[in-house]
């Protein structure tokens, strides 16, 4: 649960990552899960040394701090990749439990209809935007109307949680963390000096 319904940001799409998941199928199946006619990845998408993963989860942390949301909470992660074709779409869902829901998009594609509590709104997919949505924002995904739409989307856990999901999780980068090495950097420099 996070305080914020939904919030747009953004990160760099990173070399390979596209590749990446237009090649997943082949080592990966995929599972049936709330996509219809198109390939949704095993949840562990992340333990399979995707190109620029850290990119994609240093945003995904960042946008929850700059949010004040986890500040020095340690969190991990799980993704999945989905590859809608023409007319692949989600049924209406949502994720009730998880910590935050994060979608990052790689390609355009048809829109995400997110179900908030002031009604309904559409927003469309491009390259570099991440979605972060509240565990029990339900959305759904309009049948896509031209090339693979590629998204990426993640379940955020706090780390002492016990779901059954947390094997395929990594840790998520803990910007409190990142501060701190930081400054043990600099104390160490300076004691070069
Ligand atoms: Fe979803």
């Amino acid at each position: 649960m996070t305080g914020f319904e939904f919030v747009e940001s953004e990160f760099r799409v990173p070399e390979g990552m596209v590749q990446f998941c237009r090649d997943l199928p082949k080592s990966d199946p995929g599972l049936e899960q709330t996509n219809r006619g198109g390939y949704h990845s095993s949840f562990d998408a992340f333990k399979r040394d995707m190109p620029g993963v850290d990119v994609l989860l240093k945003a995904i942390r960042d946008t929850l701090t700059r949010h004040g949301e986890a500040l020095s909470e340690q969190l991990k992660i799980c993704g999945w990749v989905n590859v809608h074709p023409l007319g692949g779409h989600n049924v209406r869902h949502a994720h009730n439990g998880v910590r935050c829901v994060a979608l990052a998009y790689l390609t355009t594609g048809s829109p995400i209809i997110l179900h908030t509590e002031s009604g309904s709104l559409k927003i469309a997919p491009e390259p570099g935007k991440l979605l972060l949505l509240r565990d029990t924002l339900e959305h759904e995904v309009l049948p896509n109307d031209n090339d693979d739409r590629i998204n990426i989307a993640c379940n955020i856990y706090p780390a002492e949680s016990r779901d059954p999901f947390r094997k395929f999780c990594v840790q998520l980068p803990d910007s409190m963390h990142d501060a701190q090495v930081a400054e043990s950097g600099k104390r160490k420099k300076k004691n070069r000096r």
